[in-house]
């Protein structure tokens, strides 16, 4: 029996014709996976999530050419530092928005994410304080709202089909409302960023030179700076000074340390220095200082969602010194086994967060739990700043359990009983002695 092994790009071809790579012909549209998909029969006015850089300005013009729809654009102000929203709504008005809708949602991120995040003491794989996987979920709400206030039937975003921000945008999309449908285009249209940036130029797209010009993928926020891709992906090299845009160089750092102050109130920063200050403002303030310390620059190999590994550089000053001193007076005031206890769940506040999914009943019980832990993390913590450093160095709260006439070296002890720690030392080791003693008498 013989049989026929054909490789795939073979082309059974009649003679006289040369053999050539079978090339396929591009599907008119890639087959829809989930049913949230949008059928591109009934897609007529999109809610495109815009940030005016490449990827989304490209879209904007796509989706136009290729589902015939109209555009509406929504761009939220999540304290992305340096950005002018006015030059923003202009670039996506000039390239055939219908209308374009800009929402400063600092002060609900602050809030409703950041907080509970902070209270969370969450950091996803020990390095990466969440912030993008926090913004989304809030932009996705948004998008909701605004689609059904502009009658939109579907919300087309710039998320890639490698990366965790697609699962977090859809999921909590398809979740809130099940009637919107989503295009995601850099999954189905196959373009690299060289055929982009050539679309652009045959399309008459502006694009920012630093678009163009970094090869790295940004996202920023009030909480946070990250950059992927390009030559971040070796492995082998430490990071380029280039990437780091936020954070002053540690070693560039002054060599005068700050002291700074922060202020709590049931695990919520209040106040920097004695200063009282919203909470917006507080976290800026706070970026500001750990900028110029060179505080926040975290190196992170990362696990995403789907599969793959991959390499972060973070820029996080603001979460450095808020997360360090919320930790340092929680543990002040809290007793050893909630101190013990509360990382477990932390760390799965913190998964839950990264995979995308915030309106998982299961965070909101966990929310119960952190508020309650939470309840008084009251009182300052003073972090010294320094080229690169937070450390934690002086500490005051009226719920602190420490009691140094009970603690102290040098008192005999008041109501401590020094002449009683034998017996409870007896105790408390016993199992562990019995086993030693077992052991070594059945081993001989
Ligand atoms: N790795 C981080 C996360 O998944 C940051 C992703 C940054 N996002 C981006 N679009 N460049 O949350």
């Amino acid at each position: 029996m013989i049989r026929v092994v054909r490789r795939t790009g073979e082309l059974h071809c009649y003679s006289g014709v040369v053999p050539h790579f079978r090339v396929m012909p591009e599907p008119e549209f890639h087959p829809r996976t989930a049913s949230y998909q949008a059928d591109p029969e009934r897609v007529a006015r999109v809610l495109l999530l815009y940030s005016g850089g490449l990827d989304t300005s490209v879209m904007l013009k796509w989706i136009q050419d290729r589902y015939g729809a109209e555009i509406v654009t929504l761009t939220v102000d999540l304290g992305q530092p340096g950005e002018d929203w006015g030059v923003v709504t202009g670039k996506a008005e000039q390239l055939g928005a219908l209308e374009t809708v800009v929402l400063d949602a600092r002060e609900e991120f602050a809030r409703d994410y950041v907080l509970p995040a902070i209270k969370a003491n969450a950091l996803y794989g020990g390095g990466y304080p969440l912030f993008t996987a926090l913004a989304r979920p809030l932009i996705a709400k948004l998008a909701v709202e605004v689609a059904r206030e502009h009658g939109c039937d579907t919300i087309a975003h710039g998320c890639t089909g490698k990366g965790n921000d697609q699962v977090r945008i859809d999921g909590t999309i398809a979740t809130l409302d099940p009637e919107l449908k989503l295009i995601a285009p850099v999954r189905e249209w196959s373009m690299g960023r060289d055929e982009e940036i050539a679309y652009a130029r045959e399309h008459k797209i502006p694009i920012k030179g630093a678009s163009e010009g970094t090869p790295y993928s940004i996202d920023d926020n009030l909480w946070g700076r990250s950059s992927e891709g390009g030559p971040i992906e070796d492995l082998s090299e430490p990071p380029r000074d280039d990437v780091f845009q936020l954070v002053t160089r540690p070693e560039d750092a002054p060599d005068e340390p700050q002291l700074l102050r922060v202020g709590f109130e049931r695990g919520c920063p209040v106040s920097l220095d004695g200063e009282a200050l919203g909470l917006v403002e507080l976290l800026e303030r706070a970026a500001e200082a750990g900028r110029r310390h060179g505080v926040g620059i975290v190196d992170h190999i990362e696990d995403r969602i789907v599969g793959l590994k991959v390499r972060d550089l973070y820029e996080v000053p603001a979460a450095a010194i808020i997360l360090s001193a919320h930790r340092e007076l929680e543990k002040l005031v809290s007793t050893i086994h909630q101190n013990n206890f509360k990382g477990t769940l932390e760390s799965h506040w913190a998964y839950l967060t990264y995979a995308g999914l915030w309106l998982e009943p299961l965070r909101g019980d966990l929310d119960a739990f952190m508020d309650s832990a939470n309840e008084f993390v009251t009182g300052e913590i003073t972090v010294k700043l320094y080229r690169g450093s937070v450390t934690p160095v002086a500490r005051s709260s009226p719920y602190a359990l420490y009691d140094r006439s009970l603690a102290s070296f040098g008192e005999s002890g008041g109501n401590f009983s020094q002449a009683a720690s034998p017996g409870f030392i007896e105790l408390f080791t016993l199992q562990s002695r019995l086993a030693h003693r077992i052991r070594r008498d059945k081993d001989g």
